[in-house]
């Protein structure tokens, strides 16, 4: 099978750490007489400094002409002055637009070698096993009227959606609801916003076409709190943009670190993967970040995109062997270094594509 996959690394740690996950991926597919043909673009921070926008027209043609997009993060605190429409997420926001995805799935799950890491205790974070659905493409990121009118000191966002925006996101959850353990749980605020009590109803409504899923509804305030105390109680979870964001965020810490969790966004033209994590500049150059989210991104784009189900299930199960060994990136080797071995960001890619190359030999 042919590959063709346009990779944008970005700023910040970005480079470092697709080009990880993109080694993993070749290693994958030269196992499996796959041909993956790499392409690289400009996005964020190093296109407005090298283009003079945050995404470039031949980034866009370039993703809309492949099959997958592979992007690392973008921003960069130099940018902070700069207007909203001008920053290096403005080009991160503008391609999730063009390419068209808009079910951002963020699986949650703890790798029982690190709930040590997390700062929540072992007896309740162990098992689970969450996919979040966050809607990507509406609310208040790209609701009009926005701006910010800094001679009358007025600033506004819209948190808009419509009927149809709710309707397709929310088959994309049930349809994984009805793979997974069949409970889908919406996140809202419908206790006080209109927008939410629309996308309840619409979620209620789409519910009669999957009879064998149950739902319930949370607010999110409660639901920020429920996912630390009994984070094991949920399977698909649906939610509109920023209620996403700021919830996956919050979970990471069940996985022990932001540094574990991967996403894809599918249902457009071009499915588009990219770790939630951000581009964390600090650590730019220091071979010190943990590619682990990324190189598990790579998983979701060999499943998503390619059907490629037994690739993808290697690489996890290559990650999980290489901690079950011992091996850590910092990150997940600040609270119990004990025993560990702890790898630079280029090790830990080897050391993941080793092993996951022994996988699929001994398969
Ligand atoms: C994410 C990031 C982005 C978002 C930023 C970089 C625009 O935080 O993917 O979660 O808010 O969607
Ligand atoms: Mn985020």
């Amino acid at each position: 099978m042919k590959l063709k996959v346009l990779v944008t690394p970005g700023d910040g740690i970005g480079p470092e750490i697709t080009a990880e996950a993109i080694g993993v991926l070749q290693e994958v597919a030269a196992a499996g007489g796959h041909t993956l043909e790499l392409e690289t673009k400009r996005i964020g921070g190093v296109a407005i400094e090298q283009d003079g926008t945050p995404l470039p027209a031949d980034t866009v043609a370039a993703a809309l002409d492949s099959q997958a997009v592979f992007l690392g993060a973008v921003g960069d605190d130099k940018f902070n002055s700069l207007p909203a429409s001008q920053r290096p997420e403005a080009g991160l926001l503008g391609l999730r637009a063009k390419l068209g995805g808009f079910a951002n799935l963020r699986p949650v799950f703890a790798f029982k070698e690190l709930t040590v890491n997390s700062p929540l205790r072992p007896e309740i974070i162990d098992g689970t096993d969450i996919m979040f659905v966050r809607e990507l493409l509406g609310g208040l990121y790209y609701g009009q009227p926005r701006g910010w009118d800094k001679e009358k000191g007025v600033a506004l966002n819209t948190m808009i959606y419509t009927r149809g925006e709710v309707e397709r996101v929310a088959r994309v959850a049930f349809q994984l609801a009805q793979k997974r353990r069949r409970k889908l749980t919406n996140v809202d605020k419908a206790n006080v916003l209109e927008v939410s009590q629309m996308w309840r109803d619409t979620v209620t409504e789409v519910a009669k076409e999957f009879p064998d899923v149950t739902l319930e509804h949370q607010f999110v305030d409660a639901m920020s709190m429920h996912l630390m105390k009994r984070p094991r109680d949920f399977d698909v979870v649906v939610t509109e943009n920023m209620f996403g964001d700021i919830l996956t965020d919050e979970s990471s810490v069940i996985t022990g670190s932001l540094g574990m969790l991967p996403s894809a966004t599918i249902g457009g033209k071009v499915n588009l993967y990219e770790p939630a994590h951000g581009s964390a500049p600090r650590y730019a150059g220091k071979n010190t970040i943990n590619p682990l989210a990324t190189i598990l991104t790579g998983a979701m784009l060999l499943r998503y995109s390619f059907g490629l189900e037994a690739e993808a299930d290697a690489i996890v199960a290559a990650v999980r062997k290489v901690l079950e060994e011992g091996f850590r990136t910092p990150d997940l080797a600040r609270t119990n270094p004990e025993g560990l071995t702890v790898l630079g960001t280029a090790e830990m890619g080897a050391k993941v594509c080793e092993t996951v190359k022994a996988l699929l030999v001994n398969a």
